[in-house]
């Protein structure tokens, strides 16, 4: 409550507020727990194991059963939108019907309703897209983290939603990995304090704030330590594979950015579909249950990944019970929602599931609804559409693109190229993702594994952003494939990886397309200082082109604002980002990391320039 107040106050400020989340730390969870009790005492078998059911609201046969069932929770996964359409509007109007229907149940018990936003609102047209988390690993800046995870929890907010699948604090140690871009850094250093940062600002001044949404750390443990080829699904390389390594080394790794997030007060946290040792993280009791709860103090409640527990051996039902009694709490189920329950029920009726734990996962859950306000009268339980003014809104954009000219990393710089100078007489701009706001967002924007092209309104790509920094004496020229350069006075060359997400992103090989080179030997031919810009969600082979280039600039995934990149392009901002993934020189380097005696990168760890 002191908590509260404090930054109540500091909030008049306007976005000051946002920043404003200093000590004291955040009020226990267990702390709501006489409400909690309370409310449990009163709760019958089918009220409880629906609390700890979350299906996709894709697969709800109608509306209706939110009540039927008792749903404690719904999700849109990453593809899942209103049928109505994909506007605020659209979304607001879902979540307020669906919350009004779990406030007609018997105990009025509000839904958490959950989405991934993961670098902003990305599902939504129109928010504001951020670097992905390994841009802003780079930024190494937590203060600028929790500003911007203050702004994805408004914008989240607008929408009715509240709850984010949000922050990733895995530590990718396999750069072939297609989630390596949702990591902070390969390092546990450079996960730690940010991931904390993120769910300070995502969870705002406390739950209760109605401006808050509830975070979830995530993927509970070992995501990013998979060994290469032991994937179990799509490629079969790195995806929800098998971290083998001794509890040790998993704990000093793996377990760091759950420490801190536990610490700044995060509510739930999202088991890997990653195994340890063997075993899915889904089912294991040890991690799940004996380090995470008992050892470490987590008050909060566990949510599955996405259909995670149907990975588990055995029929439905074993699964459920396996996981549960791991000490699962909520169950992102998604599309089988009766059977879940139905079987759930039974488990819990022949006690192969104790009620002990059936009503361990119901308390937990629901001392975070209690912490969150949600069963207090008119507080925060459908859309705040006073929010809609901010949604998308410059000031938003404005942090955003901040975050962009932090988030840039320097690798190479000849002859002073850079700065470029604003009076150039004519600039030429090349390569497939110079205009493609899609692959500047990259995957988990609009769509699951995002699109090129241009999805997402709002913003500037970094094309734009040229035209728009340069005075109008300057001509900018653009050709996708380079070609056309020669008198100009420069050549910026913007390169990279299309989207992708989970799965499919994983990779054998990180060589550049053909095309990409074709581009930069283009501009290169017409014998002008060429700066390239990559946009990859993680460091690639740079061995046919690095030579070629004046300038290089490693850009991430930056997101809706190509603004931030003009803005070190023409000198307005000096680079401070340093790299928070080691850069290979060939794939022979890949997973070779810091302390191995054979760690001898082209970029090491932290390395950036600036002039
Ligand atoms: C991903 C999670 C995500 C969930 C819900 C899963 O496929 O692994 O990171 O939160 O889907 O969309």
């Amino acid at each position: 409550m002191v908590r509260f107040r404090f930054a109540a106050i500091l909030c008049l400020a306007g976005l000051g507020c946002l920043i404003a989340t200093s000590a004291p730390g955040p009020q226990k969870l267990t702390s709501f727990d006489s409400r909690a009790n309370a409310l449990l005492a009163k709760m019958t078998l089918d009220e409880k194991v629906g609390q700890m059911t979350q299906p996709d609201q894709l697969y709800l046969k109608s509306d209706a059963d939110i009540a039927n069932y008792y749903l404690g929770s719904v999700l849109s996964g990453a593809d899942s939108d209103p049928k109505e359409g994909n506007s605020l509007e659209a979304w607001a109007n879902l979540i307020d019907r669906y919350q009004k229907r779990s406030l007609e149940t018997r105990l009025a018990i509000p839904l958490l309703y959950g989405v991934d936003a993961v670098h902003g609102h990305n599902n939504i047209l129109g928010a504001v897209v951020f670097p992905h988390n390994i841009g802003l690993g780079a930024t190494r800046n937590p203060a600028l983290i929790e500003k911007i995870a203050r702004i994805t929890a408004l914008e989240v907010r607008a929408t009715g939603i509240n709850w984010g699948f949000a922050p990733c604090v895995t530590v990718p140690r396999d750069i072939r990995w297609g989630r390596t871009y949702e990591g902070y850094a390969e390092e546990p250093d450079g996960v730690k304090e940010l991931g904390a940062a993120a769910v300070r600002g995502l969870q705002g001044a406390g739950l209760a704030d109605p401006l808050s949404i509830l975070g979830c750390a995530k993927h509970y443990a070992g995501d990013g330590g998979t060994a290469y080829g032991s994937s179990t699904i799509g490629p079969h390389l790195l995806d929800r594979g098998d971290t083998r390594l001794d509890e040790k080394t998993l704990r000093q790794i793996h377990l760091q950015g759950y420490l801190t997030t536990i610490r700044a007060g995060v509510g739930s946290i999202m088991p890997s579909y990653s195994s340890w040792n063997g075993l899915k993280m889904s089912g294991n009791k040890r991690l799940l249950t004996e380090v995470l709860k008992e050892e470490l103090g987590f008050e909060g409640f566990l949510i599955s990944d996405f259909a995670a527990i149907d990975e588990l051996p055995g029929d439905y039902k074993h699964k459920i019970a396996m996981s549960i009694n791991a000490g699962m709490d909520m169950v992102m189920v998604p599309e089988r929602y009766q059977e879940f329950i139905a079987r759930l029920k039974e488990a819990a009726q022949d006690g192969t599931v104790p009620m002990a734990r059936i009503d361990d996962a119901v308390r937990r859950i629901l001392r975070v609804k209690i912490a969150m306000g949600l069963m207090d009268q008119n507080h925060g339980q459908l859309a705040d559409r006073q929010l809609w003014k901010q949604f998308g809104s410059a000031e938003h954009r404005a942090v955003a693109r901040d975050a962009v000219r932090q988030s840039l990393v320097l690798l190479k710089n000849e002859h002073g190229t850079l700065p470029l100078s604003k009076s150039a007489k004519r600039i030429h701009v090349g390569g497939k993702s110079a205009d493609d706001m899609g692959n500047q967002c990259g995957g988990w924007t609009i769509s699951w594994q995002g699109q090129s092209g241009n999805a997402m309104p709002g913003g500037t790509t970094i094309l734009q952003a040229i035209k728009k920094a340069v005075p109008k004496e300057t001509k900018v020229t653009f050709a996708l494939d380079g070609k056309g350069a020669a008198g100009a006075d420069a050549g910026v060359v913007v390169i990279g990886e299309k989207p992708y997400a989970e799965t499919a992103g994983d990779r054998s090989d990180l060589s550049l397309a053909p095309e990409d080179v074709a581009a930069v030997d283009n501009m290169k031919a017409a014998g002008i200082p060429v700066v390239v810009i990559l946009l990859s969600g993680r460091p690639m082979i740079l061995d046919k082109v690095l030579d070629k280039a004046d300038a290089f600039v490693a850009a991430w995934l930056p997101g809706t604002e190509g603004d931030g990149v003009a803005d070190v392009l023409f000198g307005a901002y000096k680079p401070t980002g340093k790299l928070s993934f080691s850069w290979p020189r060939s794939m022979a380097q890949v997973g070779v990391h810091r302390g191995d005696p054979n760690y001898n990168p082209l970029f090491q760890y932290g390395y950036g320039l600036s002039w």
